[in-house]
């Protein structure tokens, strides 16, 4: 597998791109705007900049890494000679319906078709091509250069032959790949968001405030980042999809999307992107204050 195409060039995009750039694979980023296509480049050329301030990359391969990597926002020129295509675009189940049919009808036959979803069944994305043998997900996660996971997710109808080269791609990036099946959240959200949830709950119960959940997660399990803090990263708009998707697939109450994430996600506070979450980040992320004191009256 040579060439890769990627679709989408926010947060996960880039950071796909990146990867697979820096391993010596001729990536093509393709979205339908160019502004974001030039702001992903500068991103990834940043993160690539990063890498060299740790002396774990050197300016030739920072140079080879950006060689590698190709724009385009024509999905028809993008994926001409695509081994792997991987979506990464808006998490809107209709849209990777769409996205998935016109791959199918424009990719060759070969193409492998894979989704960078966080929660949205594979077997359905699956279930818009002629190929459901061919589809399946890989999920990276944030930040893509760093975390090592990728989770590569089985859809009802994906080909044994389609996982082994995934898993192997996988690990050619110097990543972990764990295979799970297709069910509501996979295996990682399943188990991360009822957390984070629980901690917004926390938060909503009045039972301590954001800092002292942030800190006890933190200086009590070891996580790197508190889980207030965790949902900012990650967008609460993305926490909220995650959740909705499980508790409608599983029907148990427990998935229930806490209402203070309901509210803050209606009032666009969306964590790091929007600016303002459970913290404010108007001082930028390194700099950022608690934002919300609730308390139950
Ligand atoms: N590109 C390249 N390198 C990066 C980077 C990026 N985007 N972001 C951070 N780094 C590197 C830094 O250069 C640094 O490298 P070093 O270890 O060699 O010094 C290292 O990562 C740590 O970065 P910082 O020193 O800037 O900051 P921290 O020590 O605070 O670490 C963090 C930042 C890696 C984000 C850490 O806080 C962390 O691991 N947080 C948890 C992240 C997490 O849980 N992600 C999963 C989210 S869930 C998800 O993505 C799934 C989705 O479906 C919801």
């Amino acid at each position: 597998m040579q060439h890769i195409t990627v679709i989408g060039a926010g947060t996960m995009g880039n950071g796909i791109a990146h990867i697979f750039a820096q391993n010596q694979f001729s990536v093509c980023l393709m979205d339908i705007s160019e502004a974001s296509l030039q702001k992903a480049l500068q991103t990834i050329s940043a993160n690539l900049e990063r890498q060299i301030q740790k002396a774990t990359l050197s300016e030739a391969q920072k140079d080879q890494a950006l060689a590698n990597i190709q724009l385009s926002t024509d999905l028809q020129e993008a994926v001409a000679s695509a081994d792997l295509v991987i979506e990464a675009a808006s998490e809107n189940l209709a849209v990777k319906l769409k996205i998935f049919a016109d791959l199918d009808s424009l990719c060759p036959p070969h193409t492998l078709l894979a989704s960078n979803t966080s929660s949205i069944s594979i077997t359905k994305i699956a279930a818009a091509t002629q190929r459901p043998q061919n589809v399946i997900g890989m999920h990276f996660f944030n930040p893509v250069p760093v975390m090592k996971l990728v989770e590569v997710i089985n859809g009802y109808a994906t080909a044994p032959a389609t996982s082994q080269a995934i898993v192997q791609l996988a690990t050619q990036l110097g990543k972990i790949p764990v295979q799970v099946n297709d069910y509501p959240g996979f295996a990682a959200n399943r188990i991360l968001l009822p957390m984070l949830n629980e901690a917004f709950y926390a938060l909503y119960e009045g039972i301590a405030g954001v800092e002292e959940i942030d800190q006890a997660m933190k200086l009590g399990m070891g996580h790197p980042m508190g889980p207030l803090q965790l949902a900012d990263f990650v967008g609460l708009d993305i926490c909220l999809d995650i959740l909705q998707v499980m508790h409608q697939g599983l029907g148990h109450p427990k998935y229930a999307p806490c209402p203070l994430l309901i509210n803050m996600v209606a009032a666009g506070h969306l964590g790091q992107k929007s600016g303002m979450g459970f913290y404010d980040y108007s001082g930028g992320p390194k700099a950022s204050r608690v934002a919300l004191r609730f308390r139950k009256t």
